[in-house]
């Protein structure tokens, strides 16, 4: 299994480019599905969910690849409204195929995305809007059996802004008849990114951003050539690698815009940030301070996939920080190989107090998931002697090489492969 050697005590101090957004490109991928001209996804990150998601494409008759750091997506040979058990298990978000596939084959066939390690991953919302637009869905045996001779436009409410729900809706959205609003939905940057991709091929959706969505469905789409997002929460991570480790860096193509809620914290903390055109700079020199609580919420609230990164940059505060994770029931399993690496923290369910200790020393340590994996780099920097890192396969799905862009930073981390 391939691990990461770091070794702490080093401040950072370089520029490095920010990849593009998983979490825009994966629902953008289920989106090329809505026309049959070929898609150029410019800035693509080559993610291991971004494998996934091409898997899946190649299952159902399409074909997809790489030219430089563009993915070309041509899905005018589809056959197939089937996704395999062993595809859909391989990335927790590939119920976000549902719609698309429903509005482009008026039936789909998958199974229950598994739950993953942030614990239950529930598809209910989709499913009831879906049901809501006339979809006719069967659940048994793991299976979701779903069929729609016609989606119709509808005025629907999500009881809570769940991402994936609004993603998923606004794709079946573009193929009913008639025009779709969607109440509650969720605000975050991925979605104005899919509503201008959709809109890029000839779509007419408007309100991302805001807690109204509305789709206008039935136009026909047509390809088109578009840059993906900068992926905010790798931003988010390199600024706390800076801000555990102290330094100065600069991270090209971030947009403060996508992730004030994190900015406004690392301030509070005592780092300086300056955004440009551009992107971000990033300045913290001397100890951290502790920051007032944090909790996790929907965008624009806390992201909750920066929690544990934030948390691994104030481990060594002066002081005590609160976080309450609201979103996810198990998104604190970074915790104990925080502690491991003698970190002070204490959880009671959903909260976890940090007291901030004066040094952290470099341990043997695993990942538990995508963005634990990350904060045990953050963690890793600040950290006296080496700490190695096993288990990255979790982080290889969200970050096309944390070594080597931690590294652009003056960071003392490799990859070693076995
Ligand atoms: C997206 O997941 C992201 N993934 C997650 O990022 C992110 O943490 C999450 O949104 C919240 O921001 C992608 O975009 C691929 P949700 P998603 O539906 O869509 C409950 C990462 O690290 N819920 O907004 O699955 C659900 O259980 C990943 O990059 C229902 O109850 O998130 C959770 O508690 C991790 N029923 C909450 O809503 C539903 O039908 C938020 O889930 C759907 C969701």
């Amino acid at each position: 299994m391939s691990q990461l050697l770091a070794r702490g005590g080093r401040r950072l101090e370089g520029e490095v480019a920010v990849q593009g957004a998983k979490n825009s490109v994966l629902p953008i991928l289920a989106a090329t599905l809505l026309t049959e001209d070929r898609v150029e996804l410019r800035g693509c990150p080559r993610l291991r969910d971004v494998d996934a998601s091409i898997r899946i494409l190649k299952s159902l008759g399409c074909e997809a690849r790489w030219e430089g750091d563009s993915l070309l997506v041509d899905t005018a040979g589809l056959k197939s409204w089937s996704i395999s058990d062993i595809l859909m298990r391989e990335m927790r978000s590939s119920a976000i195929f549902l719609g698309a596939i429903l509005a482009r084959c008026c039936q789909a066939d998958l199974s229950y995305p598994g739950g993953c390690e942030l614990g239950p991953r529930p598809i209910d919302l989709h499913l009831a809007g879906l049901r809501g637009m006339g979809a006719e869905i069967r659940e048994c045996g793991g299976a979701l059996l779903c069929r729609a001779s016609r989606l119709l436009g509808r005025d629907l409410v999500l009881s809570l802004p769940s991402v994936g729900a609004t993603e998923n809706l606004m794709l079946a959205a573009c193929g009913a008849e008639g025009t779709t609003t969607i109440a509650n939905a969720a605000r975050e940057p991925e979605i104005v990114d899919l509503q201008s991709f959709l809109n890029a091929c000839g779509g007419r959706v408007s309100g991302a951003g805001t807690s109204t969505i509305s789709v206008e469905g039935g136009r026909p789409l047509h390809g088109c050539s578009y840059r993906i997002m900068p992926d905010r929460v790798v931003a988010a991570t390199y600024l706390c690698a800076a801000a555990a480790a102290g330094g100065s860096v600069y991270l090209r193509n971030a947009r403060e815009e996508h992730l004030s809620a994190v900015t406004a914290v690392l301030r509070e903390a005592g780092c300086g940030i300056r955004p440009d055109a551009e992107g971000i700079a990033c300045c913290c020199t001397g100890r951290l301070r502790a920051v007032r609580p944090v909790r996790t919420a929907p965008y624009p609230g806390f992201p909750t996939d920066a929690q544990a990164i934030l948390m691994g940059a104030l481990l060594r505060s002066q002081g005590a920080t609160v976080f309450e994770e609201t979103i996810f029931e198990n998104r604190y399993r970074h915790v104990d190989e925080f502690v491991r690496m003698g970190a002070n923290i204490r959880t009671a369910g959903r909260v976890a107090v940090v007291t901030g200790v004066e040094r952290l020393q470099g341990a043997p340590v695993r990942c538990t998931d995508l963005r634990g994996g990350a904060a045990l780099c953050v963690v890793a920097l600040a950290a006296e002697g080496e700490t190695e890192i096993s288990e990255i396969s979790h982080i290889d799905r969200g970050y096309e090489d944390i070594a080597r862009d931690l590294r652009a930073l003056g960071a003392d981390i490799s990859r070693r492969d076995p």
